[in-house]
């Protein structure tokens, strides 16, 4: 479906009930209005950010952008945005991006995340740490109550180095929200997933709310086997959520 038309036109087919693929593409393309010719823009990495990435290859190829430079939060993303022909940069040589768009798992109802049930957490959280924008597209299924709340994972990039040891740190940790942490592994092979970075994710799993984000994320850093967590805390300034009765952009 043409996710243009379809943000355009609400009344088409009032009947029709739009699926989760259709509501990631109307809240990507409402994204991809704040880009505007010139900027550095951070990529994000997923479903929901493909559709952004090839509606900017799509407006570059009809030079209704120009200049654009794409900083990829992850090899699949580069890939992409390669064969759109999207010029390529990285943090070394742009330090300072001026937007990036990506989706999340989990939003709260103060704009904090969880990302990288995809596996680009830490490339995402370097990259989107250094934006002067920050847009995170949804489709609402997204929306928690808080953190965790979803009952899927929280994922944890950590070293290959003794990767047990480490996942038992961290389920301590949240032993009293009744923490559960587990090894992902790959679809693909039925081996432990390895990311980007060639390290392991540890998906935890709350049974209750952690509380404050800050301080646990902070306990997670503190642990010497962990690289980084998907906690996005204080970082989203902009969220456009598309849902059955449209779509709503939040300016946090
Ligand atoms: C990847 C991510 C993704 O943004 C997140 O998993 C959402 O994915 P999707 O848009 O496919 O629902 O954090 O690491």
């Amino acid at each position: 479906a043409n996710a243009a038309a379809l943000m355009s036109s609400p009344s088409s087919s009032p009947q029709r009930i739009l699926s989760q693929d259709e509501l990631k593409k109307i809240a990507a393309y409402k994204a991809v209005e704040f880009v505007e010719s010139g900027m550095v823009l951070g990529l994000g990495t997923g479903s929901t950010a493909k559709h952004a990435i090839d509606r900017i290859g799509e407006l570059l190829q009809q030079g209704k952008l120009a200049n654009i430079v794409g900083i990829p939060t992850s090899t699949i993303t580069h890939e992409q945005a390669l064969s759109l022909g999207i010029p390529l940069s990285d943090l070394d040589n742009h330090p300072v991006l001026d937007l990036a768009i990506d989706g999340a798992d989990e939003v709260d109802p103060d704009m904090n995340l969880v990302k990288g049930r995809g596996g680009s957490l830490l490339r995402e959280k370097m990259i989107e740490g250094c934006c002067k924008k920050f847009v995170v597209i949804v489709d609402e299924s997204k929306l928690v109550d808080y953190v965790g709340g979803s009952g899927l994972a929280m994922p944890v990039e950590i070293v290959p180095f003794c990767w047990k040891f480490t996942a038992h740190k961290l389920q301590s940790l949240f032993a009293e929200a009744g923490c559960d942490a587990k090894l992902r592994i790959s679809p693909q092979n039925g081996k432990p997933y390895v990311t980007d970075n060639g390290n392991f994710i540890i998906d935890l799993y709350f049974k209750k709310d952690i509380g404050d984000l800050k301080a646990a994320g902070d306990a997670i850093l503190r642990l010497a086997g962990v690289v980084e967590h998907g906690m996005f805390i204080d970082m989203a300034t902009t969220l456009i959520v598309a849902g059955e009765l449209g779509v709503t952009v939040w300016i946090g």
